[in-house]
């Protein structure tokens, strides 16, 4: 590529495109919009119930007459897109997840319900077994091992059970090998040809969902860590092999997570595959701006903008938030 010769200083000066609002405004390279947000949600059993997550300070576990109403606050913002997950009463879970086969599970209630009375939203439903099963894991357990081809087969018929309840995309992050072409099968199998699936196609074992373990109940009950299936957050090669892999199996949207420790993971995929690309602003991202905004420390409002725009310099198309609402609204305020 040939560049123009550039004129060098005193004739150029940097600081005239910046030397006020209305000039900078004309010369921004990416704006973020409230079309750019999906925003996940915790649910939690009961009625009317809406129960602080400590450790995500402005994050509730919403019942499901709750987050009803958070779905059409988030439509009324312009958000195209909800994530809901499941706090799953400790009962419920065992050894196998069978909980995520429940049609009436709180996942498949929230689907019914928001397509019910929020019909114009898109509805985001996670696959894995880990807010089912009583140890914490993504899949089933025989021994240490989480066995592959025994989860994909109980990850298909979760899909499934999401789809008939009225999820529009789903979005397995479980990270098991061939998953994502068993999914796409047993969706077309059963006429889901236009339901959608975003893989979570690099998945990073990362510290930073702590809190979401706390979310959705999981932490406690977590044996071991997950690394014999999330990819090693030293690697940069093998993301580009786990997303190409996801996309020849039939992924419709990818995505990159955690977020802001891997831009330069989210930055190689967009421009390798030119694929819709999404980034995941995990929990203990989301944690650390509101804990550091809670102290003081940080302009809250200012960092969570800031953070929104590197994903969409670095590529993203869009991008996984717990800000979603509180961004749409300031941006929506101008
Ligand atoms: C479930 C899942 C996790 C997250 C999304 N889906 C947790 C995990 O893999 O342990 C994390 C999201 C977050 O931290 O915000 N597999």
């Amino acid at each position: 590529m040939t560049r123009p010769l550039t004129p060098e200083f005193p004739a150029i000066r940097m600081r005239r495109n910046r030397k006020s609002d209305w000039a900078r405004r004309m010369v921004r390279e990416t704006r973020i919009s409230p079309d750019d947000f999906i925003w996940p949600i915790f649910l939690i059993d009961g009625e009317n119930i809406r129960q602080p997550v400590p450790s995500m300070p402005g994050v509730e576990r919403l019942s499901v007459d709750q987050a009803v109403i958070a779905a059409k606050e988030a439509r009324d913002l312009g958000i195209p897109c909800i994530a809901p997950f499941p706090n799953t009463p400790a009962n419920l879970r065992d050894e196998n997840g069978s909980e995520a086969l429940n049609s009436d599970n709180l996942i498949c209630q929230a689907c019914r319900e928001i397509k019910d009375a929020v019909p114009d939203i898109g509805i985001l439903t996670d696959v894995a077994l880990d807010p089912y099963t009583s140890h914490g894991h993504d899949g089933l357990l025989d021994g240490d091992t989480i066995l592959n081809d025994e989860t994909v087969e109980i990850l298909c018929r979760q899909a499934l059970n999401q789809a008939k309840a009225g999820a529009d995309i789903i979005a397995p992050s479980d990270m098991m090998d061939g998953r994502i072409g068993a999914i796409r099968q047993a969706l077309d199998s059963e006429s889901f040809q236009s339901v959608q699936i975003m893989a979570y196609a690099a998945k990073f074992a990362s510290c930073f969902y702590g809190p979401f373990r706390d979310a959705v109940g999981s932490e406690a009950q977590l044996k071991g860590d997950k690394r014999t299936y999330q990819m090693d957050p030293g690697n940069t090669d093998e993301a580009l092999r786990e997303v190409g892999l996801d996309i020849n199996e039939g992924a419709d949207m990818v995505m990159v997570k955690p977020g802001m420790p891997y831009l330069d993971i989210l930055h190689r995929v967009k421009e390798t595959y030119l694929m819709p690309t999404f980034a995941y602003q995990v929990s203990g991202e989301y944690a650390m701006i509101a804990a550091a905004g809670q102290n003081g420390w940080i302009d809250q409002d200012r960092a969570m903008i800031e953070s929104l725009q590197s994903f969409k310099r670095a590529g993203a198309d869009g991008v996984l938030t717990y800000f979603a609402i509180a961004a749409a609204r300031m941006l929506n305020d101008g």
